[in-house]
């Protein structure tokens, strides 16, 4: 059955929307069918990607007016694209029974069509992240390598226990993810031996090095296996792929 991955943080700017399209694009690499969720008003995934307008995005599906009606960018990769109107949202639904539930409705229908659901969340942790949490297998924590990379990471991790334990049994964190790493920097060595400490075995094997190919991919609206697939960001991904196979397949959940 199909699993749920939410990409979380609520600070802007640590790699989110990069991993959430590039992790999809690695497992369609190997194999997989993806489905991506654009769930930020900012909307940089749907824009990062090229997806032309939709007629429904997912503002129109979580109102109610429309079901999630993927577009396809390729074979196995579709995604559901956002615009700025999400913003309106959390304001909207404050007052819709089970609102934190609306997302896992609408996958309902069509989450076994697909071997996994990528959801790219806002940097907030409100109604959608928690309609992003409600419907989750696991959320990822993207976490760059930086001085106070942890820092308002107790919120976070509250956030997700209060998730647990009142919207979703099923939610766990599956990993965190060390990401725009630089090995030559002593800090970003240290700020990783610090992620492992708080974090534990959490903490992907993969470190997602600092790479120019990520930061220039998202300008030709390509994933970085389409963009540059000899560059050390497509590695980097396809070993944390990898790695994301192995972790689902040894906990056998
Ligand atoms: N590993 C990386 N190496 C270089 N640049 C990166 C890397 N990961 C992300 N970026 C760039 O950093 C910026 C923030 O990343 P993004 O994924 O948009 O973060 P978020 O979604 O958490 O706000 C973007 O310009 C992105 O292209
Ligand atoms: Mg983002």
């Amino acid at each position: 059955m199909g699993k749920i991955i939410s990409l979380l943080n609520h600070k802007g700017g640590v790699g989110k929307t990069t991993s959430a399209i590039n992790i999809g694009a690695g497992l369609v690499e190997l194999g997989k069918k993806v489905l991506l969720i654009d769930l930020d008003p900012q909307a940089n995934l749907s824009l990062s990607l090229g997806i032309p307008r939709q007629p429904n995005t997912i503002y129109e599906a979580l109102r109610g007016e429309s079901e999630l009606e993927p577009y396809t960018i390729r074979e196995n990769l579709d995604v559901v694209m956002s615009t700025l109107d999400l913003s309106g949202a959390e304001m909207e639904l404050i007052n819709e029974a089970g609102r934190e539930y609306i997302l896992k409705e609408l996958f309902e229908p069509i989450k076994d069509e697909y071997d996994f659901i990528i959801i790219d969340c806002p940097p907030s942790l409100g109604l959608l992240t928690l309609n992003a949490l409600g419907s989750s297998d696991y959320v990822y924590i993207p976490l760059q390598t930086q001085f106070l990379a942890l820092q308002g990471l107790a919120k976070i991790k509250q956030v997700i226990d209060k998730v647990k334990f009142r919207l979703n049994k099923n939610l766990e964190i599956g990993g965190v993810i060390a990401t725009m790493y630089d090995s030559r920097k002593i800090l970003n060595r240290d700020v990783v031996e610090t992620i492992k400490k708080y974090f534990g075995e959490k903490v992907f094997e993969t470190l997602i090095r600092d790479n120019v190919s990520l930061a220039e991919a998202p300008s030709q609206r390509q994933d970085i296996f389409n963009y540059n697939r000899n560059s050390i960001g497509a590695q980097d991904y396809m070993n944390l792929c990898e790695e994301i196979l192995q972790r689902i397949e040894a906990e056998g959940k």
